[in-house]
């Protein structure tokens, strides 16, 4: 049978990860959080003291990094950065490391292949319909509006204020929208969910009918 991929694409505090994490409990699927790849990526820069800004150095790592992401924990070089990886070092390094194509080849390149060892799942991230996956069961484009996005960081994060977490919100949306390498967009074929008015229940329903 061919791979079963439910693509799972959005911005920041779209609520992906929890409807994404909840549709693959749903239906007993496994679940990829491709974002956290990324963000162990760039942990992984930061920790070993490289220039950002050096592509070819940043990529260097990108491919000799031990990525392990299983549901939310995240193992890099063996250590655990579960927590790490959604501070604020990484969170303000992340956007410039997910905009090196040649990163972006090679974390394609595990997805797809975790895609073939565990036989799919439920993998959400920007760009899973458009690139990774544009042959998905499902691709779903989950949005909300910039208000609600900016309330759930905020929760998400108690030290920082709605206004600032707005301002990083907007920054990251803005990086990820208008980078050359796979820009987040809405794949053909996605369909739309805006999640501004919905429970993580009202979501995951709307998802398992998509799929019925
Ligand atoms: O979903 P997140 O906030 O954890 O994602 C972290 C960063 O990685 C964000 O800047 C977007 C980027 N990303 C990406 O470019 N492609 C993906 N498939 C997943 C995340």
């Amino acid at each position: 049978m061919p791979p079963q991929v439910i693509a799972i694409d959005g911005p920041a505090g779209s609520g992906k990860s929890t409807v994404a994490r909840a549709v693959a409990d749903r239906l007993g699927l496994e679940y990829l959080d491709t974002g956290a790849m990324y963000r162990g990526v760039a942990h992984a820069v930061l920790r070993r003291g490289v220039d950002l800004n050096d592509a070819e150095a940043v990529a260097t790592v990108a491919r000799s990094v031990d990525l392990d992401v299983t549901g939310s924990r995240c193992l890099v070089d063996g250590e655990d950065a579960s927590e790490a990886i959604r501070g604020p070092e990484v969170t303000a390094a992340v956007s410039a490391v997910a905009a090196n194509p040649a990163v972006r080849v090679e974390l394609v390149k595990r997805q797809r292949r975790w895609v073939d060892e565990l036989g799919g799942g439920v993998m959400e991230g920007r760009d899973i319909g458009s690139v990774v996956f544009p042959d998905a069961e499902l691709k779903v484009y989950l949005t909300a509006s910039a208000e609600v996005r900016a309330r759930r960081r905020a929760d998400e994060f108690p030290g920082m204020g709605v206004q600032q977490v707005a301002a990083e919100i907007r920054l990251r949306d803005d990086a990820d929208s208008s980078r050359a390498a796979s820009p987040l967009i809405t794949a053909d074929g996605a369909r739309v969910l805006d999640t501004s008015d919905l429970t993580v229940r009202d979501a995951v329903d709307a998802i398992v009918e998509m799929l019925e």
